[in-house]
């Protein structure tokens, strides 16, 4: 029964997201703040995990159901144990008409140093880095664990030397914390070989205490930059790309904004997310999985779990961005939206 499906809203299943740790060694005030995710935290037990195995049989499944690209994240996903073995395994994995997968991950960086080379060799095709500022104390206000961005820059400068390039580096603008950043970055990045993205701050999870006014609009970030270093919108590389491209008129470069508070991309969604203990979520912003580790912990052969999966699929509607309001953000905190580092970014 594997091949293509598609939702209620006629979007392909086409990209998986799989988070392999729900544990991080930075606490991002917009995703894991150090009040919520304490030494008394409750991270989930080594037998909840997918194990290697697991994750690529499930994989394999999704590939066989019109998946072509699959990123890994967390948590931070470099801190898995052996994560370059689990790379190896799912690079060998071909789609349908025999190709290979794009095959990435986002990372903080912190272990991009020490890791890269394994990383490359194991069959990574490039790397997605998080760096939400050049300034060191705004640096460690946001991460919080007093990380300095000298040592996220020389690992970026690492991935790409070991060619996990094209290298994207992800801010996300948080109002009052880091837009004074958004044109040093942006400066920093113009003429590099790494194309700079501006994320608007999300209402994921329910311990950042999100409010709309620390969101920076998108349009706003073009119109600053824009002002200094002139810039003109190009096409995207493909449909339902998160980012919005817009390249530099002057010089060389581009940069990307990620609009999904002031302009949802819900109705090109094609994404999927499997959480560190095997739950499918159709959404970024759902509030509960369907129980993929059951599936496999019970014996099912792989043609019923791709059933299972190809259903969940075609039942498919979520749009949450596209619907926001003041009053389902409410709603949503109330029902217990799961946490991006639980889910994965
Ligand atoms: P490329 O393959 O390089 O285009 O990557 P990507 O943009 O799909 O993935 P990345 O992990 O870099 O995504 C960047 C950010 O966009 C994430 O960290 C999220 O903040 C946001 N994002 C990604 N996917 C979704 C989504 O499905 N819904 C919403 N609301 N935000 C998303
Ligand atoms: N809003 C927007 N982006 C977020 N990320 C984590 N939490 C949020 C949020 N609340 C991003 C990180 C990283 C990826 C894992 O998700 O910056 O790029
Ligand atoms: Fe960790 Fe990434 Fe979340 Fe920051 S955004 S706490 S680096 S998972
Ligand atoms: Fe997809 Fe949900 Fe994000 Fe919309 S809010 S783009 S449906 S993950």
């Amino acid at each position: 029964p594997a091949g293509f499906v598609a939702d209620r809203l006629a979007r392909p299943l086409q990209d998986l997201r799989i988070s392999v740790t729900d544990r991080c060694n930075f606490r991002c005030v917009y995703c894991m703040p150090s009040e919520v995710f304490d030494k008394d935290y409750a991270f989930l037990p080594h037998s909840s995990l997918l194990s290697f195995e697991e994750i690529t049989r499930i994989a394999g499944i999704f590939v066989a159901h019109g998946v072509s690209k699959i990123r890994l994240t967390g948590g931070e996903p470099l801190l898995r144990k052996n994560i370059e073995r689990l790379i190896e395994m799912l690079n060998s994995l071909r789609t349908p008409d025999g190709k290979e997968l794009d095959l990435t991950l986002t990372t903080n960086g912190s272990l991009l140093t020490r890791k890269a080379q394994a990383l490359k060799d194991a069959g990574l095709k490039r790397v997605t880095v998080s760096l939400d500022s050049l300034d060191d104390t705004t640096f460690k206000r946001m991460n919080d664990v007093d990380f300095p961005v000298a040592e996220v820059l020389n690992g970026i400068d690492v991935a790409h030397q070991v060619g996990l390039g094209p290298i994207k580096i992800n801010m996300v603008v948080k109002g009052g914390m880091n837009d004074q950043e958004i044109l040093p970055m942006a400066r920093h990045f113009k003429d590099s070989p790494f194309i700079l993205r501006f994320i608007e701050y999300m209402d994921v999870g329910t311990s950042n205490g999100w409010k709309m006014d620390e969101v920076i609009p998108s349009a706003e970030v073009v119109q600053r930059i824009h002002r200094e270093m002139p810039l003109e919108p190009i096409e995207p590389n493909y449909t339902g790309e998160t980012a919005q491209r817009w390249r530099y008129v002057e010089g060389k470069g581009e940069i990307g904004v990620i609009s999904s508070v002031t302009q949802a991309f819900c109705s090109e969604c094609t994404r999927a997310r499997l959480s560190t203990e095997g739950k499918l979520y159709t959404c970024l912003f759902a509030t509960g999985g369907h129980d993929l580790r059951a599936l496999l912990r019970g014996g099912k052969s792989d043609q019923e779990i791709a059933t299972a999966v190809a259903h969940i699929w075609r039942a498919r509607a979520d749009r949450y961005s596209e619907i926001r309001t003041a009053n389902t953000v409410d709603a949503r905190k109330q029902e217990n939206k799961v946490e991006m580092s639980y889910i994965g970014g």
